[in-house]
């Protein structure tokens, strides 16, 4: 039995830039009908003119493919409501980090004081742009996402008409957060609702499963698997699918990210059947993610994958994906 979903989207997506975009662009071109595409380039996208050039060289990388790319700008509280306007009809949301928190974070805010922040956030309350948030603190690195939920509450309640993303949440002290404020929702990847810390660390180290947030214990694995699961409304999939070069992933020094993009929907539909959930499948890769960004227009896209083996290649250019050489249950037809 063949399982259609309709429009999928990925909500939090890295495509790079230069060659790398070549390589990738086209592996989500190819299954999803849109994505939320982070501004974590070297430098950070900050300006109009920066975002429709991003934007110009992905439709450019993607060919023909029925795929819209989400665009954000990269955080910076000096953004006036006047610039926020200017570049509005551009954008789909604002993507914030703490400063060095992962890849190509080391503009973004230090300290946050919301004080500092109240313009910007005020302005984009007012604009209706949602914010996307990397919720980590910079405390011991299993605890700094639930050290970050009460940055998150602090901000559900300083701004309660703003629309924040709590991004790629690992822990059960994330969902739990999700039911107390209406404006917090969360994106979730497929790499954290399939392994514990113990995948990535409990063996021989697997660089290819580094990322951050790192993954976390089994309970927070099952709290973020049972929201993803029922399609709880306040979840959508974002892969936060980050390809490195094999190099700086394979290195003294290995490069945060999981690249899943070409294997996430087949691994998703084998996942949500294995559960007996496969219905709530279209709202967790795309009606949830349609009514928590009301303003997205979503092209027309059918996917249909289909129970047959599907061997995922080595590598896809110099990047090794997740479950490289391994056997999916599932293809794309
Ligand atoms: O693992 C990650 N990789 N987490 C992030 O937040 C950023 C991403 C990247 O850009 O490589
Ligand atoms: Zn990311």
């Amino acid at each position: 039995m063949s399982i259609t979903l309709h429009s999928p989207l990925d909500m939090h997506l890295h495509l790079r830039d230069g060659e790398m975009l070549q390589t990738v662009a086209p592996l989500s071109s190819e299954t999803f009908a849109g994505a939320i595409v982070m501004p974590n380039l070297v430098p950070p996208v900050t300006t109009k003119e920066e975002l429709i050039g991003y934007k110009a060289r992905i439709q450019e990388a993607i060919g023909n493919d029925t795929f819209t790319p989400y665009m954000t700008l990269f955080f910076k509280p000096t953004y006036t409501k006047a610039f926020l306007e200017s570049v509005k009809d551009e954008l789909t949301a604002i993507k914030l980090y703490p400063a060095g928190i992962t890849t190509n974070s080391e503009g973004g805010v230090s300290g946050f004081d919301i004080e500092e922040l109240r313009p910007t956030l005020e302005a984009m309350s007012e604009l209706e742009i949602p914010l996307c948030i990397h919720g980590e603190t910079n405390g011991f690195v299993m605890d700094r996402e639930a050290e970050f939920v009460a940055i998150y509450e602090k901000l559900a309640t300083a701004f309660p008409k703003l629309t924040i993303i709590m991004e790629h949440i690992t822990t059960k002290a994330s969902v739990e957060a999700l039911d107390k404020f209406d404006n917090l929702y969360a994106t979730i990847t497929l790499h954290h609702l399939l392994i514990t810390l113990d995948d990535v660390a409990g063996g021989m180290l697997q660089p290819h499963l580094f990322c951050k947030p790192i993954a976390k214990r089994p309970e927070d694995r099952e709290a973020l698997r049972k929201v993803a699961l029922e399609a709880h409304p306040k979840v959508m999939f974002g892969s936060d699918s980050a390809p490195h070069p094999q190099h700086a992933k394979e290195a003294c020094g290995c490069a945060a990210g999981v690249f899943t993009a070409p294997i996430a929907l087949q691994v998703l539909a084998d996942l949500f059947k294995q559960h007996s959930t496969i219905e709530n499948l279209q709202k967790f890769v795309s009606d949830n993610a349609k009514k928590i960004y009301k303003h997205i227009t979503v092209p027309k896209k059918i996917v249909t994958l289909e129970k047959k083996p599907f061997v995922v290649p080595a590598k896809y250019g110099n990047v090794i994906p997740m479950y490289a050489g391994e056997t999916l249950k599932y293809s794309i037809a």
